[in-house]
């Protein structure tokens, strides 16, 4: 039986490009983490594959992620071999999109309007890369990835086979995938968009409309084909984009009978007409209502701007956003007779 020291050696001469001890604060938006026992950057996508194979073959524990942006990392960091996605393959052919997964989304977005094409045009408010945005089924302004991707490629790590899904084999939901159930490392995906100069007027005005009355936002007239420069300015009307935070810390709450509002009813004199409508609660919403926005553990503190954001104030521990989403789940639960679910990923002391 190897200790883990000999079998960082051997990890070490089979995939040299690896750094030893890389603090992850440097690599998540949230600015906390402590060390990766060892880090390597995977820059395309058979990289990708055989660091993960190497781990898999030393039975080294391992963590493949893109973009860090919705990500906590213990403060203790991670005894094993985190693996950044950083492949960044983009070809346009037509009004298909062939994007790697290490790409940047926002970048992804950018490009596509560059080329004529619509209808991806809300991931430009998305952090991260489009690997993350795959695995949470991201989405802005009633933008989602499963709008957009006609099939995923990744590996899968049961087998260790790489395979192509089609869009209804990933099984995408409200900020869910078959990723979040079942490990994969995901390699990138095709996006199917329209060029802009084949759509009727028409076929805009009816899509818009079906597409904002699933969107929740404040900002009125947000739909995802709209402007950059419109949602990148209701993004930052609110929120707290020029503080370190790991994005919406919660995922906002499905109802699908009205009875399971009694309490917050209770409690609450109105509930948003939108809200009800999508049979959804924002989480910022909620976490104002319970009177927890500008708590604040240590260095951590819930924003006044945005309820679902978690800045970091400075030097902000994990150990204090695990308590502070612990205090805040409680007092949504408790007053509200809600139970929120955590968007923001863990990566832990294995
Ligand atoms: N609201 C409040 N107080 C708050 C926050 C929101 O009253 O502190 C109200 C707003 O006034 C509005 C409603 O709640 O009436 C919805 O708010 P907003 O438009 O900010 O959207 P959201 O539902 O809170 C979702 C996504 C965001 C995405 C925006 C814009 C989730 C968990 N969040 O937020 O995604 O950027 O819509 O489309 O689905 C993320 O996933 O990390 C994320 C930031």
């Amino acid at each position: 039986m190897k200790t883990l020291e000999q079998k960082i050696v051997e990890y070490k001469s089979r995939v040299p490009s690896v750094i030893e001890n890389e603090p992850m604060a440097k690599h998540t938006s949230f600015r906390i983490g402590g060390p990766a026992r060892m880090y390597v950057v995977a820059v395309s996508s058979d990289a990708l594959i055989e660091a993960v194979r190497v781990a898999q073959d030393l039975e080294i524990p391992f963590y493949v992620f893109g973009g860090g942006s919705n990500l906590l990392v213990a403060d203790e960091g991670f005894e094993g071999v985190v693996i950044q996605a950083a492949n960044r393959g983009f070809v346009i052919e037509h009004d298909r999109v062939q994007v790697e997964s290490g790409m940047i989304t926002v970048l992804a977005a950018r490009k596509t309007v560059d080329a004529g094409l619509t209808g991806f045009e809300w991931a430009v408010g998305v952090p991260g890369t489009i690997g993350g945005a795959l695995y949470g089924n991201a989405g802005c302004y009633g933008g989602e990835m499963k709008d957009n991707v006609s099939f995923v490629d990744a590996y899968r790590l049961k087998d260790g086979v790489r395979i192509r899904l089609s869009n209804a084999e990933c099984q995408y939901g409200y900020r869910d995938s078959l990723f979040k159930r079942e490990p994969h490392v995901i390699l990138g995906c095709e996006l199917k968009l329209i060029h802009s100069s084949v759509i009727p007027a028409e076929d805009f005005g009816e899509r818009h409309s079906a597409e904002l009355s699933r969107s929740l936002s404040r900002t009125a007239g947000i739909h995802p084909t709209a402007p950059f420069d419109q949602i990148l300015r209701a993004r930052k009307e609110s929120q707290p984009l020029d503080q370190s935070s790991a994005g919406c810390v919660f995922k906002n709450f499905d109802f699908t009978d009205e009875s399971q509002l009694d309490i917050l009813r209770r409690y609450v004199n109105q509930i948003p007409e939108a809200m009800l409508r999508v049979k959804r609660l924002s989480a910022g919403w909620l976490v104002e209502q319970a009177g927890m926005k500008g708590q604040r553990i240590g260095d951590v503190q819930v924003s006044d701007k945005h309820g679902n954001f978690f800045l970091n104030r400075g030097h902000a521990r994990a150990q204090d956003v695990i308590a502070l989403i612990s205090l805040v789940k409680m007092n949504v639960r408790d007053k509200l007779g809600i139970e929120l679910q955590e968007e923001v990923q863990y990566l832990s002391l294995s």
